[in-house]
């Protein structure tokens, strides 16, 4: 049986590891040939790119930091040369997935953190998109998915207002393309998680207790739970979602 993304390319930011290494190894199985980009450890997207062969599927390791515009075009070539340069300088599916997060009251602060938080979360998916989205525009076909947050369109804790505001800022975005390419083919899609289970957010860490009891189902999600989302906004078949913030977050925003 055809698998439903045979024969396209997608790129997942940040898949080394949590919700981006589960996006991978999901878009792969479903029959993608994955670019599994890292900043800081090779060897965990060796072991991500390793997991995917192993269960026959197609995946490729990418060394990109996407917190400077350097990193973010360097990803952007490695698509000419992806498999080869198989796939032509196509690309079909791009996840923005790569964040960052820190803890803290906001009057205290620190211009770094600023930095830090909207170089990551808003300005590199922002420009990774316009070159990838040129490229799938001209294809007249290609699924974008930002990966923002159940804080993407809430506050439901205090302590994260910098992130808050990167994460509205991409649910924004995704809106605005949608937008845009809508006549294209190019659909721009975003998935708002609740807690989920990774070393960004562990579920034993102090204090996970109080997210946990903000969900309606009482548990922490696992990555996977958030990457069957993804793959199914970027199926083929899901050509009649556009703009649409998907949120998967175990009811806590109900
Ligand atoms: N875990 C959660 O509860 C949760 C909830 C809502 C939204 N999210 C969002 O989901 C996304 C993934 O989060 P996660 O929980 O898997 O986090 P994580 O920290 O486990 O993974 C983040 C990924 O981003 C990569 N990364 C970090 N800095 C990078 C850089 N400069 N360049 C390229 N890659 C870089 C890391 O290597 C890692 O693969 C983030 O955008 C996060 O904001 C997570």
């Amino acid at each position: 049986m055809s698998k439903p993304l045979e024969n396209k390319l997608a790129l997942v930011t940040g898949s080394s590891r949590g919700i981006g290494a589960a996006t991978a190894i999901r878009l792969a199985a479903d029959g993608a040939s994955v670019i599994v980009n890292y900043a800081a450890s090779p060897d965990r997207a060796k072991a991500v790119v390793d997991e995917i062969k192993k269960a026959g599927g197609r995946a490729e390791a990418v060394s990109a930091d996407l917190s400077s515009p350097e990193g973010v075009k360097t990803l952007n070539a490695a698509i000419d040369q992806a498999f080869g340069g198989e796939f032509g300088g196509r690309i079909d599916i791009l996840v923005n997935n790569a964040g960052v997060v820190e803890f803290g009251p906001f009057l205290e602060s620190s211009d770094e953190s600023y930095d830090k938080h909207f170089n990551l979360n808003v300005r590199s998916p922002i420009e990774l998109t316009k070159l990838i989205a040129k490229r799938m525009v001209k294809a007249s076909s290609g699924r974008i998915v930002n990966i923002s947050s159940a804080f993407g369109e809430a506050a439901p804790l205090a302590g994260v207002t910098m992130y808050i505001a990167t994460k509205f800022a991409l649910h924004g975005f995704t809106r605005g393309l949608s937008r845009e390419l809508g006549s294209t083919g190019v659909t721009v899609n975003g998935v708002q998680p609740g807690p989920i289970n990774t070393e960004l957010s562990p579920e034993d860490a102090p204090g996970a207790d109080v997210m946990k009891k903000l969900t309606s189902v009482g548990r922490f999600g696992k990555p996977e739970e958030i990457a069957a989302a993804i793959a199914f906004l970027v199926r083929p078949d899901s050509s009649f979602i556009n703009g649409e913030n998907l949120t998967v977050d175990g009811g806590w925003n109900a």
